[in-house]
């Protein structure tokens, strides 16, 4: 496995990879990485892809810079899981490389997709996503890129960045991966103690309630905030949505949908998510 930090080293390995004609699978990652992220390159390895694994915690998406700052970094560890999943390439960008004129840099609006439910709890965070994601996809040239459904307004808004700005890179959830207990796996997790892990239960509690039967969708954002309040979450959301569009669903809406969850505990803020029916 090769480790580059300067984007002309990062750009010329992506190069080589595709002229020995290899197909090039990117992760991006911004570390702490976990067996959600195993999941991520597995897919990518199964596809027979060149795996290129970027480690980058991105200033730009974060709207408080205490969130930023607490955010978890484990650099030895991630470069051993990384080999252990066999990335061809490991990109650890500087600051410097990946936004060389800070705060001034051209940003990408990420849409309206952007201003619903994180993006409306945290202001710029997409568009600091969205530009961050077109610099991994403009410097790497990947043939996939790989994303975790666990955050999937995330995925959405990757989605629609490819099509939107015609990047020739297929955009491949993935689906999320929990801990036993049900908990998803989230680089976040290792700040809760071992009671806010247990409240924490109630965003996945809350999906499982969601998805036990068909109803209205109203019904189904009831049920999902009672069992996240009962655990003790605070609920920041808990929508019942159009899987593709993101749009909050009426009574009048049946068929496959999206239940997407969000809140705080102990100041750590989880979402999770899960397919559901309503009807
Ligand atoms: O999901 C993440 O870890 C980040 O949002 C991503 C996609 C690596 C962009 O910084």
């Amino acid at each position: 496995m090769r480790v580059v930090k300067r984007l002309d080293e990062w750009r010329a390995a992506a190069e080589g990879l595709r002229r020995r004609g290899r197909t090039v699978g990117l992760v991006p990652t911004m570390g702490a990485l976990h067996a959600g992220h195993r999941a991520l390159c597995d897919a990518a390895r199964e596809r027979g892809d060149a795996l290129v694994v970027t480690l980058f915690v991105n200033p730009r998406q974060f709207d408080d810079p205490a969130d930023l700052a607490r955010y978890p970094r484990t650099p030895a560890a991630d470069l051993a899981l990384a080999l252990e999943a066999g990335a061809d390439l490991l990109v650890e960008p500087t600051g410097d490389a990946m936004w060389p004129r800070g705060a001034q840099s051209v940003t990408v609006s990420a849409g309206d997709l952007a201003r619903r439910f994180e993006g409306r709890d945290r202001p710029g965070h997409f568009d600091g996503v969205a530009s961050v994601v077109a610099k991994l996809f403009a410097v790497t040239g990947p043939c996939r890129a790989y994303f975790g459904e666990k955050d999937y307004q995330q995925l959405c808004v990757v989605r629609a960045l490819a099509g939107d700005l015609g990047f020739d890179v297929e955009v491949v959830g993935v689906p999320l991966q929990r801990d036993p207990d049900g908990l998803a796996l989230s680089s976040r997790n290792v700040r809760l103690s071992a009671s806010g892990r247990a409240s924490a239960l109630g965003l996945s509690r809350a999906l499982v309630a969601a998805a036990s039967g068909v109803a209205a969708a109203s019904a189904l954002r009831e049920r999902m905030r009672v069992v996240m309040e009962d655990a003790g979450v605070e609920v920041a959301y808990a929508e019942v949505v159009d899987p593709a569009t993101l749009a909050p669903l009426d009574d009048d809406a049946a068929g496959p949908a999206r239940a997407l969850v969000a809140g705080l505990v102990e100041g750590v803020r989880l979402i999770d998510n899960a397919p559901v029916e309503v009807g």
